[in-house]
This record gives C-alpha cells, structure tokens and sequence, in this order.
C-alpha cells in the first residue's frame, strides 16, 4: 500500500464525507476557525511522515493536552495518582458536574475535565513548572520548537470557563485539590490553549507507538505506562462515545474540542486528524470518518 496515496484519498473522502457538525463556540475563541479546514498526518515509528490536506496548520489542541499531561504525571509520580482519579469510562459529558459529587470527588478518569484538573494539580504538586515541561515535552517530540498557546483562546477560556471553575472548587471542597484554585484553572486552561498542527501532534505522540521511545531515541516514558496510556484512551479518550469510536476505529485516540484527534497504532504510527465541525459528545465529525477509513482500508486496528 502507498500511504500518501491512502493519506490524499482520505483527506478528499473526509471533507466531502462530514459536512455535518458545527464548531464548538462554548469558548468564544475557538469559534473563529475555518469549519471546512481538514488535516490528516501519519508519523511512521520508522520516522517517514505522510500529510495531507491542512495537516501543517495550528489549531488549539484543548483536550489533547490531557494526554501529556497524563504522561508527565506518571512519568514523575509513577501510580500514586490513581488514589485521587479512576480509570474507568464517564458516560457522561465531558464537563459533566453529576458524578464528581455521587462519586465523592473522585472523578472517573483523566481524560473527562474533572479528571484533567486533578491531573494538572497533581503535577503542579510534584513536578513544579508545568508549563514549560509541557512545552519541553511537546517541542522536543515533535521537532517544532515555535508550538505555544493561542493568547485569544487562552484569554476566552478564562473568561468563559464557568464549569471548570464549578469543578475546580467542587475538587477542592471534596479535599480533592492539593494546590489553589485559581493555579490549577489558569494552568488547565493554558495547556488546552496551546496550537499544534496535524503534524507536530503524530510526531509529540511517537512514543505512545514505540513503547515510551522519544524522539531521540531516549525514554519519554516506561513501557508500563505507556501500555496504561493507551488503555486508557482506548476507554475513555473520547469520552461518552468511547464505545462507539472502538467498535468502529479500533484504536486508542485522545479528542479535543478544537476538532483534533490523536490516534495510536502502538508498534506501528500515530495518526493525527484535524475537522473543526463536532459531533454531539464533542468529537471531530471529519476526524472521526478518517479514522474509520484509515482502519478500515490498512486493517491496522488493534483487534
Ligand atoms: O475545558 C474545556 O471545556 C476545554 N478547554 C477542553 C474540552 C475538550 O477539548 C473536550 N473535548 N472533546
């Protein structure tokens, strides 16, 4: 098989395959972008990338970031954070308040946003300069040392995020939140504020395919936690359509309300996907019908 002859043909067939869906606008910021845009990129773990359509443009990453900051957690503090978040699928919404308080302020996993502000407390607790390890990580995996944050998303995140204001203190009320408040929502926000494209994210995510191995060859992470990575997006990284994303992609993959999706072929790529017009749980429409066709024509998922 030719991947850039499969890479062009996926690019033409999502754009004409997802014209449903509208851009997610709960943050004001995230409302100016092209609906139409669509990027595919495949990043080989033997180090060819294949791109198509819009694959070189920036677009705000949002939930992705939740992916690294998961694996900066547990590179430094190894399992001791699965004493104040689950595992286990939400079911529920993304931003969903309901659980967190039937559940005692645990929230069910890292990847739901209540997760995620844990996850961020949690490395503001142990690992000091988040940002810049974040950057660190990012810059270094994918070649690109120019990614940084939206300032005009950053900004209408915090003017907008009421609910993960609502989440943030309801965390701290359950004893749940180890840092302040107000740290945790201006670093949460700035994490999903950063601007990546098709390109940089399959490259920053090459080593949740090679087992932990960096982009020098180097340890990102151990293979251990790589494996729990991946396991955990496969359940959870698209939140309640977690389900229906396996049954009909079949792979680990990590949504952002920016319309990107980061896929995982462990042993074999990553593939990252960019369609700004959502489904109804929050998901790339395009990216989501790339995925499909890209399983479907290599059979390369993971059943
Ligand atoms: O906190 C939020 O609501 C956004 N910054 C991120 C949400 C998101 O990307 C969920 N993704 N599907």
């Amino acid at each position: 098989m030719d991947m850039q002859t499969l890479v062009d043909d996926i690019a033409a067939y999502a754009g004409a395959a997802a014209p449903a869906g509208t851009v997610a606008d709960y943050i004001p910021g995230l409302s100016r972008v092209d609906p139409d845009r669509f990027g595919i990129a495949v990043a080989m773990n033997s180090g060819e990338v294949y791109t198509a359509g819009d694959a070189d443009i920036p677009f705000s990453i949002q939930s992705i970031s939740k992916l690294f900051t998961l694996a900066l957690a547990l590179d430094e503090d190894g399992d001791r954070l699965w004493t104040r978040v689950h595992r286990e699928p939400s079911g529920t919404p993304f931003n969903s308040l309901v659980q967190l308080e039937t559940e005692a302020g645990i929230p069910r996993n890292p990847f739901i946003n209540a997760g995620a502000l844990v996850v961020t407390d949690h490395l503001l607790d142990t690992a000091g300069d988040v940002r810049m390890r974040l950057l660190n990580l990012l810059r270094t995996e994918s070649g690109n040392s120019e990614i940084s944050v939206d300032p005009a998303v950053f900004a209408s995140e915090r003017e907008t995020g009421h609910r993960n204001a609502a989440l943030t203190h309801f965390l701290a009320s359950m004893g749940n939140l180890r840092g302040s408040v107000l740290e945790v929502l201006e670093t949460y926000f700035w994490q999903c504020s950063l601007e990546m494209s098709c390109r940089d994210l399959a490259l920053a995510g090459g080593f949740l395919a090679r087992g932990g191995v960096g982009a020098d060859g180097g340890a990102v992470l151990a293979p251990r936690q790589v494996k729990r990575i991946n396991a955990i997006m496969l359940t959870c990284g698209m939140y309640d359509a977690a389900g229906d994303f396996a049954y009909r992609v079949g792979l680990p993959a990590k949504s952002g309300v920016g319309g990107g999706i980061l896929a995982v072929i462990p042993g074999r790529c990553t593939i990252a996907v960019w369609g700004p017009r959502l489904d109804r749980s929050g998901n790339s429409a395009a990216g989501i019908a790339a995925l499909d066709e890209f399983t479907s024509r290599t059979g390369w998922s993971i059943f």
